[in-house]
């Protein structure tokens, strides 16, 4: 896969898209959010790959959407194009998605993190929303995705003030899974992916789409829910071998149905 604004690439079953756009601390222009979707289709249909993980540069995961592409839309334009409804492809991936966050990850580019199912923080990453500085709010997900992750006076602090908080706090509010040195963050990303690749591929995607489902349902509908996936699964040849390599005391080998 060729791209202008990111670069993919594959590491044992990983698929890997780097955000490339250094000169504007990677702001995310509607060719690098369909650039994002073509390689998270790629991806997603190539089934080698069990785990997806994006990332940006030292400096910036991203800074946030394009401000300079947005400064003249007026209302109609943006309605008509329903303006961001491109960027619902990434959280609709149905493989698990791993940000790797070092630096800003700011206004779009903390949503797109959002959309993410694991989040591991570099110490420098540093958090925020800070649409409410220019006129606008979070139109992302981010006033509906942060209150999820974060509880309702975490989001309203972060989405009213427009401030940043770094890694150890987001860390310490729930939207970050580990934070490590930033030295490690690549190498980090990796294992964890790794760890989710070598796993079951239809199980992988039934946890995701499972955990999902807490945050649309009422509890009891989401504990039916888990219970008809989890009796769904042995239906597949990887319960089968997963619990008979258990038993024989040898490595699973896994075949992702
Ligand atoms: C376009 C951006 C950008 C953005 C940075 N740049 N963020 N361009 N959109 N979101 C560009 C700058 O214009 C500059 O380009 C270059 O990146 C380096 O940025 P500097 O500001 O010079 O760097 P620094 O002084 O280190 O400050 C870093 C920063 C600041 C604190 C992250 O860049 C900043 O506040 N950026 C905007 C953050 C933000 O508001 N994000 C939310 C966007 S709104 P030049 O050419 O001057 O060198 C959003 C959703 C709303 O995401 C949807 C509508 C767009």
């Amino acid at each position: 896969m060729s791209f202008e604004l990111i670069r993919t690439n594959i590491i044992d079953r990983v698929g890997w898209i780097t955000l490339d756009r250094r000169d504007a601390l990677n702001a995310l222009n509607a060719v690098m959010v369909g650039e994002i979707a073509s390689a998270l289709a790629v991806f997603s249909a190539n089934p080698d790959i069990g785990c997806v993980v994006i990332t940006g540069s030292d400096r910036a995961f991203a800074a946030g959407a394009d401000i300079k592409e947005a400064v003249d839309r007026c209302y109609p334009e943006t309605f008509l194009e329903d303006f961001l409804a491109s960027w619902d492809a990434i959280a609709s991936l149905r493989k698990p998605l791993v940000a790797a966050v070092a630096g800003y990850a700011l206004g779009g580019g903390c949503e797109v993190v959002l959309m993410c199912d694991v989040v591991i923080a570099a110490d420098t990453a540093r958090f925020g929303l800070p649409e409410v500085k220019i006129g606008v709010m979070p139109g992302a997900g981010g006033t509906q995705r942060l209150v999820r992750a974060v509880g309702k006076a975490k989001a309203m602090d972060l989405c009213l003030t427009g401030r940043m908080m770094d890694a150890s706090e987001a860390e310490l509010s729930g939207l970050v899974s580990r934070v490590v040195p930033a030295s490690n963050l690549r190498a980090e990303a990796q294992a964890v992916a790794e760890a989710i690749s070598t796993k079951s591929r239809i199980n992988t995607m039934a946890i995701k789409e499972s955990v999902n489902r807490a945050f649309e349902t009422s509890l009891s509908e989401g504990l039916l829910f888990e219970r008809r996936t989890f009796q769904s699964l042995f239906a597949t040849h990887d319960q089968k071998e997963g619990m008979a390599a258990f038993v024989e005391k040898r490595a699973p080998q896994f075949r992702g149905r």
